[in-house]
């Protein structure tokens, strides 16, 4: 592999630096009387931009800092953390990310450190970033205009190893311009299933440390060649605080046609939530066989599921009820218990209303990374069954839920992982664990309280983000 000498790229910008600088420095002042939306949209345009151009614009804004007398006088300024990952766009990094620097923030002061973000990765959604919560765009804005020297930064690639310096697809690299330029480079990734490729193995090599969520993925990447001596388990947090039931109102769900089967008249159905990417990983296929077979109509049971496309299109209601014929399951007498699906855009900020519309939230995963809606399900106090394999291992108990047995291990048959394998959650087992939260329901809700104390002990923003916090300082006292 070919690593262009940064010094050797630094000189050759540099007839165009000074003009940048002053470019720069109209952007700054015009930011500043902007509204933030404006702001957004430079960000989106700079990172869906190519290449380039996004060095020339980097440049500036990492590398040069106003008011810098001397090299020298760069020792007594504290060290910048540089988080880079998919802040723009939906899913596991993103959610991950916003949870890691919004904990993070708050420990700059007492840790001497500052924080910087750009976004990484992945596309960038408008409509996403929209969706977030008011305190993280505030956030946003003010991470993302932080001034931070690439040569004195910790720099966390915080995405699939894909999207690492060089990347394999078009984003913005991490770090930004190779290896040699920051202090100290950390990986922050995870995986699906049972192994990771020889290039992304090589790939994590390079990175001064690694950091996953898991026991499980600590050994995964160790018996798959990554140095022992770079992986460090660091879990995820859940902003318990933000999914906490006692603040909310349940969504309001009757509205929601059954795409399969009905409601139980009048009666309160018991809801089950799921909540997914529309992928062979997640288990749908398990979740519907299980679901359809154990519960019939008069049950009174309704499961809801809150499915995003991935590489698919939007058509969930028919893709369901295609599945429902092929499959040839036998109709109940009284007829099928209803499958909805959430046809409405939820936004972030009005998911813990949809868990708390949910008496039981289930998910007969194949594979997670860490399983991100089974945590902020178990923070909102449900009763969780979720596969008892990867990611959820780390924290889901028989004691603050319903880890799903598996049957075995089976071949990943499609996308960029043939060949691997994941975990068959037992449909049977399924079955049975469903209807126990249905019956049982004084057990469940007390799995469920458990599971709340549980995120709130363990993976709260403050505990995550203290951990975090010595991480990173003890990284810069060991670089001196
Ligand atoms: C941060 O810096 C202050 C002032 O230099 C110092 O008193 C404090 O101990 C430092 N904190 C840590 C965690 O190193
Ligand atoms: C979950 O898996 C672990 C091994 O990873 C095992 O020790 C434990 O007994 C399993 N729990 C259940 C309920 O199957």
């Amino acid at each position: 592999m070919s690593l262009t000498n940064p010094q050797n790229r630094q000189s050759q910008s540099q007839p165009r630096n000074d003009q940048t600088h002053l470019i720069t420095l109209k952007c700054k002042s015009l930011i500043l009387s902007l509204w933030a939306p404006s702001l957004l949209i430079l960000i989106l345009s700079l990172s869906l931009a190519k290449f380039t151009p996004i060095l020339h614009y980097l440049k500036p804004n990492l590398l040069w800092s106003p008011g810098r007398a001397q090299p020298s006088s760069a020792h007594l300024r504290p060290p910048c953390v540089l988080w880079m990952a998919p802040f723009l766009s939906p899913g596991g990094y993103s959610s991950e990310a916003w949870s890691y620097i919004t904990s993070l923030s708050s420990f700059t002061k007492t840790h001497n450190f500052s924080l910087k973000i750009l976004p990484h990765g992945d596309s960038n959604s408008f409509e996403f970033f929209n969706g977030l919560p008011e305190k993280s765009k505030n956030l946003a804005y003010e991470l993302y205009n932080a001034d931070c020297e690439l040569s004195e930064s910790i720099v966390v690639c915080h995405s699939e190893p894909g999207a690492w310096f060089p990347p394999l697809f078009q984003t913005l690299p991490c770090p930004p311009t190779g290896y040699q330029e920051p202090l100290f480079v950390v990986g922050r990734t995870m995986f699906e299933t049972d192994r990771i490729n020889p290039n992304h193995v090589e790939r994590c090599n390079r990175m001064d440390k690694i950091w996953v969520p898991s026991e499980f993925h600590v050994s995964m990447f160790v018996d798959n060649g990554v140095d022992e001596s770079k992986v460090a388990k660091l879990v995820q947090p859940v902003d318990v605080e933000f999914f906490d039931p006692s603040k909310y109102q349940a969504f309001a769900l009757e509205s929601i046609k059954p795409v399969v089967g009905s409601r139980c008249g009048d009666n309160k159905d018991f809801v089950f939530l799921s909540v997914f990417k529309w992928e062979q990983r997640k288990g749908w296929d398990v979740l519907l066989k299980a679901f359809l077979s154990e519960f019939s109509r008069s049950d009174c049971v309704s499961l809801y599921l809150l499915v995003s496309a991935y590489h698919s299109d939007t058509k969930f209601g028919a893709k369901i009820s295609n599945f429902v014929k092929q499959t040839g399951l036998v109709p109940p007498a009284d007829g099928w218990a209803g499958v909805h699906v959430i046809n409405v855009h939820v936004a972030q900020s009005d998911l813990p209303r949809l868990y708390k519309a949910a008496d039981a939230f289930v998910l007969p995963t194949r594979g997670e990374g860490w399983g991100r809606p089974i945590v902020e399900a178990m923070a909102m106090a449900l009763p969780v069954i979720a596969t008892n394999w990867s990611g959820p291992t780390e924290y889901l108990t028989e004691e603050n839920g319903y880890p799903l047995p598996i049957d075995e291990m089976s071949e990943v048959s499609d996308g960029p992982f043939v060949g691997h394998k994941w975990a068959e959650p037992s449909s049977e087992r399924l079955r049975v664990l469903m209807r126990r939260v249905v019956s049982d329901r004084e057990e469940g809700r007390r799995r469920g309280r458990r599971a709340r104390e549980d995120m709130m002990k363990r993976f709260s923003p403050e505990v995550v983000g203290r951990i975090l916090a010595d991480e990173i300082l003890g990284i810069v006292r060991m670089l001196g």
